[in-house]
């Protein structure tokens, strides 16, 4: 495996999708937390850093652990690090040095950078240049404005780049990251979804012997493909629990039980919709909401859970971002530390934790899930937030305006779907405004409430653009709600970017 050491650039998680890209495992630690280093380790990166290396209080890390033990390449950062620590200079850079550049010398006998035509394009972020090398260094590359572009310390194996090859916008990135790794770390591309399932299902099997598991289904990607996995381990040992909290999307409880039971998972459905509804009934603060809803699934949790004898796992599906964030330089999440506030804990929360996702992006949770033969509908499910319709209801909340979201939702849905627009977006739902208009039906004037459709495209729901759907498919779902949807007399769509909107309303 690669290990990347991580001095707190936005790009660093890039890097590690880039090393998996090419099949090759890796894993990302901060700085400050140098994992023990083995034989397994065939080579470190060095990430960039929104730190200077001028700076009192610039990252620092303990050279002599790896250093003429393993290959390195710095990035960034990393590279200006490399050159500071080995006797060179590092100023601020006279013209800034952001976005494009051409490479204007490659020493293509390197082998860093072996195939890398002498005019690639590179993408540059930084303050600071390195103005001086030592004598032992050896320029490889440079572009007009930075004369040291890319640099070997002589008779090492320790490298170091200006730019981002994480970025697509490097064109030869992949090819630099593919050279060191293959042509200088010996990597084998053997790192893939089918790899991973089988060492992960051994690796449970020894970690849980004849240990049971409970495990909370959400309907969502992660915690299926999580407990698909561990039931490949364990069978009838893992017991899942899905949870109806009344604030899911029409039908959904009864579908995705279905599609549970049919994968042959040990589940069992449990109908709280009065619990949940009856708390949330004239509840309009949308954190208040939050909290209703989050303690009663713990409540409703924990019963279950107390119900399954001598359980000694808790099965989550946590993904390898969470993780990353939890460990990361800049530390833990406010939301993430609340988890680790021991006192009080239901006693479900007292188990031991098993996460067989831990390690992997969604990307790769979805692949492993094809992999795994799960229904291609469930892996295709847009996200959708864990307090359900009750956030997407704005204001006060009813079992009445439930179930008007619910029915305005699944036209939507239907719709999007029967055009080939759900897969186009990233996440699509209905929204219930508590705002009454005037409209006209027949000779009737009415008086009722407005349905507002949200769809947007994102990458991982930080940044979302509204999504483009065409008028005629807009004009069909308005009129199929508005004649179909008692309550509800106007319809309309929301054309809010993320930021500075939100993707949900509360
Ligand atoms: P926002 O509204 O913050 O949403 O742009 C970003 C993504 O997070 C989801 N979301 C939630 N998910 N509990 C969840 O499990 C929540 O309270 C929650 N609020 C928002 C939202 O659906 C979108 O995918």
């Amino acid at each position: 495996k690669i290990i990347i050491l991580d001095f707190g650039s936005q790009y660093t998680q890039l890097i590690a999708r880039r090393v998996r890209e090419l099949n090759v495992y890796c894993e990302i630690y901060p700085f400050n937390h140098v994992p023990a280093l083995d034989d397994s380790v065939k080579g470190i990166i060095l990430s960039g850093s929104p730190a200077s290396v001028r700076q009192d209080d610039a990252p620092q890390i303990d050279f002599s652990l790896f250093h003429t033990k393993y290959p390195v390449l710095g990035v960034c950062y990393g590279a200006q690090y490399l050159a500071q620590n080995s006797g060179g200079e590092v100023t601020p850079s006279t013209i800034r040095e952001y976005g494009r550049a051409n490479l204007t010398y490659v020493n293509d006998t390197n082998l860093l950078l072996n195939k890398i035509p002498a005019d690639s394009l590179v993408w540059m972020s930084h303050g600071d240049t390195i103005s001086r090398i030592p004598d032992e260094f050896e320029i490889i590359a440079s572009t007009d404005t930075v004369l040291v572009a890319a640099f070997q310390i002589k008779g090492s194996q320790t490298y170091g780049i200006q730019f981002h090859p994480e970025v697509t916008h490097s064109t030869d990135g992949k090819q630099l990251l593919e050279n060191f790794l293959i042509g200088i770390c010996h990597c084998t591309q053997d790192w893939n979804s089918e790899s991973f399932i089988d060492t992960t299902i051994q690796d449970l099997k020894t970690k849980l012997g004849n240990d049971k598991v409970i495990l909370g289904l959400s309907g969502g990607v992660d915690s299926s493909v999580a407990a698909v996995l561990l039931h490949k381990a364990i069978g009838a040992n893992l017991h899942c629990i899905f949870v109806d909290n009344g604030l899911l999307r029409k039908n959904e409880f009864e579908q995705v039980l279905d599609s549970y039971q049919h994968m042959g998972l040990n589940v069992r459905g449990i109908n709280a919709r009065e619990l949940f509804v009856g708390q949330l009934t004239g509840v309009k603060d949308p954190e208040k909401k939050r909290k209703i809803i989050g303690k009663a699934f713990i409540e409703v949790f924990d019963q279950a859970a107390h119900e399954v004898q001598d359980v000694k796992w808790l099965g989550q599906g946590t993904i390898y971002p969470d993780v990353i964030e939890s460990l990361s330089v800049n530390g833990p999440s406010a939301t993430i530390k609340s988890h680790h506030n021991v006192g009080g804990l239901p006693d479900f929360m007292k188990l031991k934790v098993v996460e067989p996702l831990n390690t992997l992006f969604k990307d790769e949770v979805r692949r492993v899930g094809k992999a795994l033969g799960l229904d291609p509908a469930l892996l295709g499910r847009h996200p959708f937030p864990g307090p359900g319709l009750a956030i997407r209801i704005i204001g006060e909340i009813t079992p009445e305006r439930i179930a008007i979201l619910q029915e305005a939702d699944a036209i939507y849905i239907n719709i999007l779907k029967s055009t080939g627009w759900y897969d186009k977006v990233w996440q699509a739902g209905a929204i219930f405004l508590p705002v009454q208009s005037v409209g006209v039906m027949g000779d009737e004037r009415t008086y009722e409430h407005v349905i507002c459709l949200r769809a947007v495209g994102s990458m991982d729901g930080m940044t979302a653009d509204w999504s483009h759907i065409p008028y005629e498919i807009l004009g069909k779902i308005s009129n199929e709600i508005i004649n179909n949807v008692k309550g509800i007399n106007r319809v309309v769509y929301d054309i809010s970017s993320k930021p500075p909107a939100t993707i949900e309303w509360e």
